[in-house]
């Protein structure tokens, strides 16, 4: 009686890669970063954050600092958090924090974002802030890590555990995590357009079924990222929450394609990185929601045209149904419409699988990448 059995493919539930697995995992993932904390009725729950209504009334200021893709969930968060809650926010990579005197005090409220709950420049940017009297509410991955330990509260992502060292479904989680942090400190602090923050939460309960719908049309990425393996240089562009997308797809590459990769605010372009453009450089573009509710979406199309008049090809990533950047489009990826705010939520996936195929294609190991950790413990 003999069985036939890989553990390592077990593992994996049959995918070649943790990195493939748990890019698939990502609907799952986000349900069960929501799960238990949006009811029906659009009434949030997050007791176990251990930090009380009256003292989320208190706060005054806000500071998130993480490194690398947390810190790009850091910067959507910022654009999130100022919006809907009134209250100014500030995004640091927690390498740089400590090491400039930052403004803190008890009014202040630091957000530190970390999958691993490990890192070490997150860990010394944390204990820097509860010195100086912050509050420090962590959002994390791993249970009883050393981050939150050492926070005054937590909030878990419940991602489940990455293998890859590529960040994927663990960022969507964190991102899922920032919007209900910013979601809850309006309803507590009774911002005004409830019925916009009704709106949203309502959104946000849908955002597994849409993360399903865009790993279900992502299919042409991987044969574009195969015909792009002999590429020099990818360039990313974003505006608004699309720009930290456009960052965050821009360091996927760099980690896992060894490419070079520089993602620019879109509005940036034509004060210098328009000079990089040439016959053939790859340029991946966010758009924003079209008309009507992003106005940033006319400017966008403008860049596409100016790049793609330079001679570069251009992969964009688009609303389904926004038919007005298709004649500018080499490659047109579409994505659900969602509000604009948590447009990357599904807009980073079509990034993830782009660096994923291309890795690949250049033979390269996704799971563990040359020269990186999953946890970065030294400073
Ligand atoms: C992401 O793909 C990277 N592996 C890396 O940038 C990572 O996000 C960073 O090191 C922060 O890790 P943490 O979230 O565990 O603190």
């Amino acid at each position: 009686y003999h069985v036939d059995w890989d553990a390592s493919a077990a593992e994996k539930d049959g995918f070649d890669y943790f990195m493939l697995k748990e890019i698939v995992e990502q609907p799952k993932a986000v349900a069960d970063t929501l799960l238990g904390r949006v009811s029906a009725d659009g009434q949030l729950t997050l007791d176990e954050m251990r930090l009380t209504p009256a003292e989320l009334r208190s706060v005054e200021k806000i500071a998130i600092i993480a490194c690398g893709t947390s810190y790009h969930a850091g910067l959507i968060a910022k654009y999130a958090i100022e919006h809907w809650c009134r209250i100014p926010c500030e995004v640091e990579v927690a390498s740089e924090f400590r090491y400039r005197d930052p403004i803190l005090d008890q009014q202040t409220l630091v957000i530190a974002i970390s999958q691993s709950g490990e890192s070490m420049d997150t860990l010394m940017a944390v204990r820097y802030a509860r010195e100086q009297r912050a509050r420090v509410l962590a959002i994390c991955n791993v249970n009883g890590s050393t981050i939150p330990r050492e926070s005054d509260g937590v909030l878990y992502t419940h991602a489940g555990p990455e293998v890859g060292v590529a960040a994927t479904k663990t960022f969507l989680t964190q991102l899922a995590a920032c919007y209900l942090i910013g979601l809850y400190l309006a309803q507590v602090r009774g911002m005004k357009f409830g019925d916009e923050i009704n709106a949203v939460i309502a959104q946000l309960a849908t955002m597994p079924e849409q993360i399903e719908k865009v790993l279900d049309t992502v299919e042409p990425v991987r044969e574009l990222a195969h015909s792009l393996a002999d590429a020099d240089t990818v360039l990313f562009l974003g505006r608004h929450v699309g720009y930290p997308v456009a960052m965050e797809g821009a360091l996927k590459l760099k980690e896992l394609a060894y490419m070079h990769a520089e993602a620019f605010a879109a509005g940036e372009l034509k004060h210098g990185p328009i000079a990089l453009i040439e016959d053939g450089l790859p340029v991946v573009v966010v758009v924003p929601s079209p008309k009507g509710r992003s106005v940033l979406h006319d400017k966008i199309v403008s860049n596409i045209q100016e790049v793609r008049a330079r001679g570069a090809r251009t992969i964009v990533i688009a609303e389904e149904g926004d038919e007005s950047v298709r004649p500018y489009s080499d490659v047109l990826i579409e994505i659900p419409a969602v509000p604009t705010l948590l447009q990357p939520i599904v807009s980073t996936i079509p990034m993830q699988v782009f660096a994923c195929e291309l890795a690949l294609a250049k033979g390269n190991d996704v799971d563990q990448p040359r020269n990186l950790a999953k946890s970065v413990t030294v400073e």
